[in-house]
């Protein structure tokens, strides 16, 4: 038994999670979880979004599955998601986007992997106003170190060797941000001549935003900076579906986390419409992340089987007629 952190989270998060536990508890995932709480009833009812004990269970059992947590907009606390991935130094977000049966999108045989840098780039809000008085006049910061770059792109060419990828796209803007991208692309020639079994290409961010909507199926791992990688990961996820298909972890040296990508849905709490395949996956790759593979594999067969068989049992975002639990139960019956 692997003991793993479950948060549940808000909204639509409480369906999917036990939707999710149900399927992966009947396909024999051998994990005793650990639960814990974070998000906005955390805070309601705990009195902070991110209670001590739950980081002290995610820095103890190393693994969590997280459901989506509300962020109060404009005023309340910060992000929950941006503090774990910051307390953690949960450096790789991993993001797939894989064509899925029976998913209406115009874009077929899409298979990529995208790891996103998580700590650095334009995306830390290292901000202020150069005329605090008038505050006519903003400028950002964007932090790009060798070290952060280096071990990024070499989890994405680990990542192609030990799955079996042919090739490691690095995704920049160093035509323009010589300094900060320039560097990112200069450890990524660097580390690329390590694999060289691993074809390397790399590509500037706005013909890579082209490149993907027109041929998406050329793409296998890509890696790129924080921001470009916020933005081209949506993109990604738009090709197969939209980001309630598709899952993501965050990954540490130490810890994972492994989540759904869209947030808590209040517009349809509570009303068995959730879909909870990104979850899912998230949790698919969880499995992989603790060994336990062919439960995985075994899951994931029965997911394409319900979508290609049995698509009156999937929730209405993806144009079925089922609810959260029809589909669950589905999965399991496919299993
Ligand atoms: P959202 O992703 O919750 O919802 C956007 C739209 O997609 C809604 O119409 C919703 O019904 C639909 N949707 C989302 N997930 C779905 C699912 N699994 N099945 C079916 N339909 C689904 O984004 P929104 O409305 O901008 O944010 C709501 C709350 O979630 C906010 O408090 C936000 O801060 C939080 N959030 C949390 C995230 C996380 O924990 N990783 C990520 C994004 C937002
Ligand atoms: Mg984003």
């Amino acid at each position: 038994m692997q003991k793993v952190v479950r948060i549940a989270g808000d909204g639509i998060g409480i369906e999917i999670t036990e939707a999710v536990s149900a399927i992966l508890e009947q396909a024999g995932a051998q994990i005793e979880w650990i639960d814990a709480r974070a998000g906005l009833g955390a805070y309601e009812e705990l009195g902070s979004p991110l209670p001590d004990e739950t980081v002290a269970a995610i820095r103890e059992y190393k693994v969590l599955l997280k459901g989506p947590l509300t962020t109060p907009v404009g005023t309340g606390f910060r992000s929950v998601n941006v503090a774990l991935r910051q307390h953690f130094d949960l450096y790789a977000n991993i993001r797939p986007a894989r064509t899925l049966p029976s998913i209406d999108s115009p874009f077929k045989q899409v298979d990529m992997v995208i790891f996103r840098e998580n700590t650095q780039g334009l995306y830390i809000g290292k901000e202020h106003w150069v005329d605090e008085d008038k505050k006519t006049h903003a400028e950002s910061i964007a932090v790009v170190t060798e070290q952060a770059s280096e071990r990024i792109i070499r989890a994405a060419f680990e990542y192609a060797v030990t799955h079996d990828r042919q090739k490691v796209s690095l995704v920049h803007k160093a035509n323009i941000l010589k300094f900060t991208t320039g560097l990112f692309l200069e450890v990524g020639k660097r580390v690329a001549k390590e694999y060289g079994s691993i074809e390397f290409e790399d590509l500037i961010v706005d013909n890579m935003a082209m490149q993907m909507v027109m041929r998406p199926e050329r793409f296998d791992v890509v890696v790129t900076t924080n921001l470009f990688g916020d933005i081209l990961s949506d993109l990604a996820s738009g090709l197969v579906g939209g980001l309630g298909v598709t899952g993501a972890a965050n990954m540490g040296d130490e810890q994972a986390m492994f989540e759904a990508v869209h947030g808590s849905a209040p517009d349809i709490a509570g009303q068995g419409k959730a879909n909870p395949m990104a979850l899912l996956f998230s949790s698919l790759m969880l499995l992989e992340h603790i060994g336990q593979n062919k439960v995985a594999n075994n899951i994931s067969k029965a997911i394409y089987k319900t979508l290609v068989e049995k698509k009156v049992y999937c929730t209405p975002d993806i144009g079925g007629k089922g609810t959260t639990q029809t589909f669950t139960q589905a999965v399991i019956d496919n299993l």
